[in-house]
């Protein structure tokens, strides 16, 4: 630990722990805002801080990961879709869904729920948007709406078609997306951080919380808890689900999408999803919706709250009960015991569809697209009719740029519906 003044001071301002990205990297980013401000010793850098609120921003940008994309995680902006068809329009129609993504980064997050609202049939007069983060930097590239080809990865990208124009400065977010957003500077750290805001009835807080130290991890529980509405859900990074187990949130039975509703509430009530849009007033057009229907893969079946199971120290479970295990593991963002479960599975059941399904999804997630592949393929082997294995081939092929494959799997799917 060569700056531990510096270490401390992140530590306190920003909630930063240290380990999780490592002494070196603080280390350089400190010795490069040395260099750039001119000053050799870290005494006077950590005086210099104080006195500049500029320089403090600097030393942020050189910190902060801001690495995000659009529709990262898709399984959330899936359960996000399938919850306002099923369960929020019907009761909210005049209502105005607020919705808060922190820490937003360059916008992909807060522009992604944008875009899944919209096509779950969301008018721009239904759905708030207050989107966080602490560098001004990023919100500043957030508010252009441009982007390049990074920011947009391993995913179906028919929306990028539909929402975004090619220019020679990159992608440009159409005009009609980007006015749902309200982004704002915010520390996520400080102990009022929104207070005396409304609450919000779906918050999005990813891939942050893994930097922080327990003290700021266990506040921003507490902060979550008074932000979130009483029956509102809460999205987290997959690396983030282990840290919500025994809090005051239970998981939502959607595998890969990391939601979670106050425990205190009742088991959801959301339904299995429904292959139709529900509003009227969508701005999609039909040829559109269907081209979304079509991509939507087929629900799991609903399960009740997780198996806590710590497959290292607790005795195994039987085989009847292993895969179920294994999807609470994945549920969790406990992937790599998924995946060992499964596998282990697989070694007693080996023509079991399901477990091949599950094991694709898990690989997907852990982005092993290639041992994904084949695992959707060997279920297809098995059951050349499972439509879920099918959508899921077909998207990744799809991803390949393999688009003669994947438009053979789409009609494929097609006639399996029309039978
Ligand atoms: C890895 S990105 C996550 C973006 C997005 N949520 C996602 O999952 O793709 C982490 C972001 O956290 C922001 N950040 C770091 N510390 C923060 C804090 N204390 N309060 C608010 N934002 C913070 C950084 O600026 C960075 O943009």
């Amino acid at each position: 630990m060569k700056y531990s003044q510096a270490e401390a001071l992140l530590r306190c301002k920003i909630g930063l722990d240290p380990y999780s990205i490592g002494s070196d990297a603080i280390a350089r980013a400190f010795e490069m805002r040395m260099a750039d401000c001119q000053i050799s010793d870290i005494d006077t850098y950590l005086r210099n801080i104080q006195q500049s609120p500029q320089e403090w921003e600097a030393l942020i940008d050189r910190v902060i990961i801001p690495e995000t994309w659009f529709f990262r995680e898709r399984e959330s902006f899936k359960f996000l879709q399938q919850y306002v068809i099923s369960e929020w329009l019907p009761k909210n129609r005049n209502s105005v869904l607020r919705i808060l993504s922190v820490p937003c980064a360059t916008g992909e997050e807060p522009y992604s729920i944008a875009i899944a609202l919209r096509e779950a049939g969301l008018t721009p007069t239904n759905f708030h948007i207050d989107a966080i983060d602490i560098s001004k930097k990023c919100l500043l590239a957030a508010q252009t709406g441009i982007y390049n080809q990074y920011s947009f990865r391993g995913n179906p990208l028919s929306f990028q078609e539909r929402y975004f124009q090619a220019t020679p400065k990159g992608y440009c977010l159409s005009e009609q997306v980007r006015h749902h957003i309200n982004f704002r500077l915010g520390n996520l750290a400080e102990y009022d951080f929104l207070a005396g805001t409304p609450p919000y009835h779906i918050i999005f807080c990813r891939n942050l919380l893994i930097y922080f130290d327990s003290a700021t991890k266990e506040r921003t529980m507490k902060i979550l808890d008074r932000l979130l509405s009483p029956d509102g859900l809460l999205f987290v990074g997959h690396g983030e689900a282990g840290l919500l187990l025994n809090s005051h949130f239970a998981t939502v039975p959607y595998p890969l999408a990391f939601a979670y509703r106050k425990a205190t509430l009742t088991q959801p009530t959301t339904k299995p999803r429904e292959h139709k849009t529900a509003h009227k007033n969508s701005h999609s057009t039909h040829s559109q919706q269907r081209k979304i229907d079509k991509k939507v893969p087929p629900q799991p079946k609903p399960r009740t709250q997780p198996v806590a199971v710590n497959i290292k120290t607790h005795q195994p479970p039987s085989d009847t009960n292993l895969l179920d295990t294994a999807k609470a593991l994945a549920d969790e963002g406990r992937l790599p015991e998924a995946i060992e479960l499964c596998n282990h599975y697989l070694s007693k059941n080996r023509v079991s569809v399901e477990a091949y399904v599950l094991l694709g999804q898990v690989q997907q997630a852990m982005g092993k697209l290639e041992d994904s592949l084949q695992s959707f393929q060997k279920a297809i082997y098995l059951q050349p009719t499972h439509q879920e294995a099918l959508t899921h081939l077909a998207l990744l092929r799809e991803n390949q740029g393999d688009m003669v494959n994947a438009n053979l799997l789409w009609q494929r799917i097609q006639r399996l519906q029309n039978i």
